[in-house]
């Protein structure tokens, strides 16, 4: 009936060298674009916004609309999971996320994984409805499914915000890793039923962002990075054996090769800093490789843009291969350097 695999996104995940490869951009739907600004006015606050099905699935097919992406990107947030449990969350204005961070086994224990189901039934709506509009709207486009992975979703669980250096989450680690661990436990388990859901919903891949991993030690990140992101993946491929998936294991560094062995993911994601060269070599063709263009090169545009769009390009000509931003599209990004970026990729 549907063939998925005719998608080009999801065949170059899936191992195809398509050439000229795929394209789709973190944080494609979101500020920089005057469409999202107007519904978000509409929303109110972010998290309105992501558990409102009707103006969620109209900001994740947005950047479709506009640009013609080979993905599109569920418009949510990773700090869904940890709210649908029942930690208290707000984002800030010009603050970003506050949650009530979580120090000891007693804040621990009043998380609630049986809230999880009702928590997260909005975000499967929007899952659909984006899956409807894609095949009313653009067949050839892919819809991904996310979650924050583990190790960055606690970072901000037991933080209770952003940080430079998430030094209350990494010193638990050190300190209680008996606590930690439950906490890391619970979300393994959590975040394969939400992706698990999400699948079952709709989504034809799905991605896990860990964007803090890279501020780990090598030991620490294969205990709370690949082992955790291994468990989901073997939870995942229970119920969906062949759903391509991708991990971000943003700023790891030389353990991004040692991330592509185990953590078990089609696809692994470079970061702006990780020289795609370098990948092609450390990361065999069975993993597809995704990334990773400075977003401060999509802001400046011209020159800058091409230079670095093309060498990205060339490191990757000839292997599986997503085009993507090495972290998410800044606010100020004129709608129309992604327009000369997209133009740029497809011409190989
Ligand atoms: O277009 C897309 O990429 C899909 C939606 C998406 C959002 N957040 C929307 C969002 C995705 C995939 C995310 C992932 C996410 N969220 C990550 C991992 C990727 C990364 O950036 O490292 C993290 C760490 C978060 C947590 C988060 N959410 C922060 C730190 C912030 C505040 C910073 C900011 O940009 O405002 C958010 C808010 C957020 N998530 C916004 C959007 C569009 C901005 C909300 C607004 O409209 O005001």
């Amino acid at each position: 009936m549907n063939a998925p695999a005719a998608k080009p996104l999801l065949r170059a995940l899936t191992g195809d060298a398509v050439w000229p490869p795929p394209l789709w951009l973190m944080r494609q739907a979101g500020r920089h674009l005057p469409e999202y600004r107007a519904i978000r006015a509409d929303a109110g606050d972010f998290l309105s916004l992501c558990t409102n099905p009707p103006l969620a699935a109209e900001a994740t097919l947005q950047p479709v609309r506009r640009y013609g992406m080979d993905g599109a990107i569920l418009f949510s947030d990773i700090l869904i999971l940890p709210w649908a449990l029942g930690q208290a969350l707000r984002f800030a204005q010009g603050e970003g996320p506050v949650l009530e961070p979580i120090r000891d086994a007693a804040a621990l224990a009043r998380l609630d994984a049986s809230r999880l189901a009702a928590g997260i039934a909005p975000i499967l709506e929007t899952v659909r409805r984006v899956r409807a509009g894609l095949a009313a709207e653009a067949p050839r486009t892919a819809l991904i499914g996310f979650a924050g992975a583990p190790f960055t979703v606690a970072c901000y669980m037991v933080e209770g915000h952003g940080s430079k250096d998430y030094a209350a989450a990494r010193g638990m680690a050190y300190a209680d890793p008996a606590l930690f661990g439950r906490l890391i436990r619970l979300l393994v388990d959590t975040t394969a039923e939400y992706l698990i859901a999400q699948a079952d919903a709709g989504a034809e891949a799905l991605m896990l962002f860990d964007s803090w991993s890279g501020m780990l030690s090598p030991s620490q990140f294969r205990r709370w990075v690949i082992e955790p992101t291994a468990e989901i993946v073997r939870a995942i491929r229970k119920r969906h054996p062949t759903i391509p998936l991708i991990g971000f294991p943003r700023l790891a560094g030389p353990m991004l090769a040692d991330y592509a062995g185990r953590a078990g993911t089609n696809a692994v994601a470079m970061d702006t800093g990780m020289d795609p060269r370098w990948a092609a070599q450390a990361v065999p063709a069975t993993t597809t490789l995704q990334g990773n263009l400075d977003p401060l090169a999509l802001l400046a545009g011209g020159m800058a843009l091409e230079v670095e769009a093309r060498a990205i390009l060339a490191a990757m000509r000839g292997r599986p291969f997503v085009f993507n931003l090495g972290h998410g599209v800044i606010p100020p990004t004129p709608p129309e350097h992604v327009t000369a970026l997209v133009r740029l990729v497809r011409m190989g």
